[in-house]
Parts: structure tokens; sequence; C-alpha cells
């Protein structure tokens, strides 16, 4: 029986969409006010899942204590509070649109667990708008 269990996780940060290649003229066009120079907050919310067999012996697909541990660690401790553009290595050379967060979070997490296990991750920018990364 596969089944999945999932953590709800959450952080605050800043960002603005800008490409470094792009003068701020085309940046603006593309992106509208989401490129505002001196950058804006979401409260991004996060549903980690993770789906696999039922352990026999425990009756657990993964601990959730743990599921909770590695959110903590390396996501919420990463993110929370920061300017994404400026302080989060990852974003760097990559813009921090939703997709790219995504995508970004699902790296960082999977490697922490067995390789059996299937994880997708679904990230919410606003109540309204939000994406979904599952490694394919
Ligand atoms: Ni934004």
């Amino acid at each position: 029986m596969r089944v999945t269990v999932s953590k709800r996780a959450h952080f605050n940060a800043a960002h603005r969409l800008y490409r470094k290649d792009w003068n701020d003229e085309k940046n603006i066009a593309i992106f509208g006010k989401c490129s505002n120079p001196n950058y804006h907050g979401h409260n991004y919310e996060l549903i980690v899942s993770v789906t696999g067999e039922i352990d026999e012996e425990t009756g657990y697909v993964i601990d959730i204590k743990m599921l909770k541990s590695i959110v903590k660690t390396h996501i919420e401790d990463h993110f929370d509070h920061k300017n994404l553009n400026i302080e989060v290595p990852e974003f760097e050379d990559l813009n921090p649109t939703a997709e790219n967060i995504v995508v970004v979070i699902y790296n960082k997490i999977k490697p922490h667990l067995k390789p059996s296990l299937d994880l997708e991750v679904t990230l919410f920018e606003t109540a309204r708008n939000f994406v979904k990364y599952s490694g394919k």
C-alpha cells in the first residue's frame, strides 16, 4: 500500500523578479511590479508530500518528526526572513519565481529521503497562486 504523508511549513521572504542580463527597462516590461527594485515580500506556504510503502514494522511511510526536521533545517532555516535574491546562494544567478523556488526546495529535500520515497512539493506564493514540482 502506497500512502502519501504531507507536512505543511511556511517561511516569509522578500524577492524581486529580475534577470541580471536584462536592463531595468526590460525587467519591468516583462515582470511588472514584481520587478520593483526595492523588493517585496511573500508569506510562502509549503506542502511537502512523501509517498511510499507503509513499513510493516513501524506502520510509517516516513517518521513525520524526521520530515519535520528536514523541512525545518533545509528549508525554513534557509529561507525564512531572507532576501532570496541577495541572501540565498541558489538565487544568485537564478530568477526567484515561484517555479524556480519550488524546484530549489525539491532539490534540497530529496537527498535526505530514502530513494524509494517519491517527493512532491507544493508552494503557495499567495493563497491563490501556487506551483507544484515532483521531479519530472
Ligand atoms: Ni513576488
